[in-house]
């Protein structure tokens, strides 16, 4: 799966973006550059939301999220939102998302009954109202045209994109697919669960498997990793009659990773610490590691556990928590880790931009300005 371009007109900050990410570069790893406020991750969360939500019902509430207040100018039939182009291993696929006014009994309708004319998929309903709240009329729909021969084949064309798109980000950012006044608590500092911003992201991170935020390192995904590893050399000595080498490859790759520590799994899979040789050897726990230690490890265990591979990966502010030699190193540790992938890179790094070529870096207005001292 490779994203090839993203036109995006007019869209709470963006305005005018086409952006090409080509197929033949390698790596396939994309900066996305602007100054603060640029509309950078807008971008990210648009393009995550349209491919990985349009789909499962369980996910369309997120693209309501997203879309309310977009509206369709008086005196217009249509408003573009976006038009992305993927190549999905044998074809290019041309999606073109648009919104239409509809009257409030049409949204009544169930979005899986009808294909109109031109070949639209309706995918939902939502209110273009500007309000902050999550009740209001549902006036508008979204439609994606894409040709295809049949509505079931366009959709099963978008079940399998929805399942090659990821999104990691900081869960400090404001997430525009949660509902509006669910964003408004991560600025209030009450305590009760159910009015909590970190709350609410982590359902909106169970439903959305495609979403990961780099706060966490899970340590049951660490040994789930561990455990995968052991599986897969197992299946291939029934296979070959020779154990393959995966448990011994991800023991490698996170020595690596953490530098002067060795990892160790425990016996009885209960747990891992970290030996750290300093002449004497001094057992840690993943909360004695430094954030961007844990950072690493997890964005590592994360692509590793998920099995993510031949997929669309957008990551916002990946250098956070990086010294600038890890923020340039991130770039060939994702080449590493898992090459099939195409990375999107939204940043404000220059380290990080410096490990590419020129040519792959992609920008949105007001641009990164190099201080040159
Ligand atoms: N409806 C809107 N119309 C225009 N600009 C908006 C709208 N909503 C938010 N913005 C602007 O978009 C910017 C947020 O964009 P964001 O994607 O977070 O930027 P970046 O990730 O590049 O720092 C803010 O500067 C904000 O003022
Ligand atoms: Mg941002």
């Amino acid at each position: 799966m490779h994203l090839l371009r993203v036109q995006v007109p007019d869209f709470r900050g963006l305005k005018n973006i086409d952006i090409t990410f080509e197929k033949d570069f390698v790596p396939s790893i994309f900066p996305l550059g602007s100054q603060n406020g640029g509309g950078k991750s807008t971008l990210l969360q648009l393009i995550f939301v349209l491919l990985h939500c349009s789909v499962d019902e369980d996910k369309k509430p997120f693209l309501q999220n997203l879309l309310q207040g977009f509206k369709v100018a008086d005196g217009q039939d249509k408003r573009v939102l976006a038009i992305i182009d993927i190549w999905d291993g044998q074809k290019i696929v041309n999606l073109d998302f648009f919104s239409e006014e509809c009257s409030p009994s049409e949204a009544m309708l169930d979005c899986n009954e009808d294909i109109n004319s031109e070949d639209s998929i309706n995918l939902c309903y939502y209110s273009s109202a500007q309000k902050n709240n999550n009740n209001q009329e549902p006036n508008t729909k979204l439609q994606c045209h894409l040709t295809c021969q049949s509505k079931d084949q366009a959709k099963s064309l978008l079940h399998n994109i929805s399942r090659k798109i990821f999104l990691a980000a900081p869960s400090t950012q404001v997430f525009l697919f949660l509902p509006p006044d669910s964003r408004k608590l991560l600025f209030s500092n009450s305590s009760k669960a159910d009015k909590n911003y970190y709350g609410i992201l982590a359902s909106a991170r169970f439903e959305l498997k495609g979403l990961f935020t780099y706060d966490f390192l899970a340590v049951n995904l660490l040994i789930k990793s561990f455990k995968d590893a052991r599986d897969r050399d197992f299946r291939e000595a029934i296979k070959t009659g020779s154990y393959g080498n995966s448990y011994q490859s991800l023991i490698n790759d996170l020595n690596l990773l953490l530098g002067n520590k060795r990892i160790n799994l425990n016996e009885d899979f209960s747990g891992v610490n970290f030996k750290l040789d300093n002449g004497e050897t001094i057992e840690l726990y993943p909360e004695d590691l430094s954030h961007g230690e844990l950072k690493r490890l997890s964005i590592y265990i994360w692509l590793k556990s998920r099995n993510i591979e031949d997929a669309i990966v957008l990551m916002d502010e990946v250098e956070i928590a990086f010294h600038p030699d890890w923020q340039y190193q991130i770039i060939s540790d994702l080449q590493e880790w898992a090459p099939s992938n195409q990375y999107i890179l939204a940043t404000h790094s220059y380290a990080l931009c410096e490990a590419l070529t020129p040519a792959h870096v992609k920008e949105i207005e007001p641009k990164l300005i190099k201080q040159e001292s």
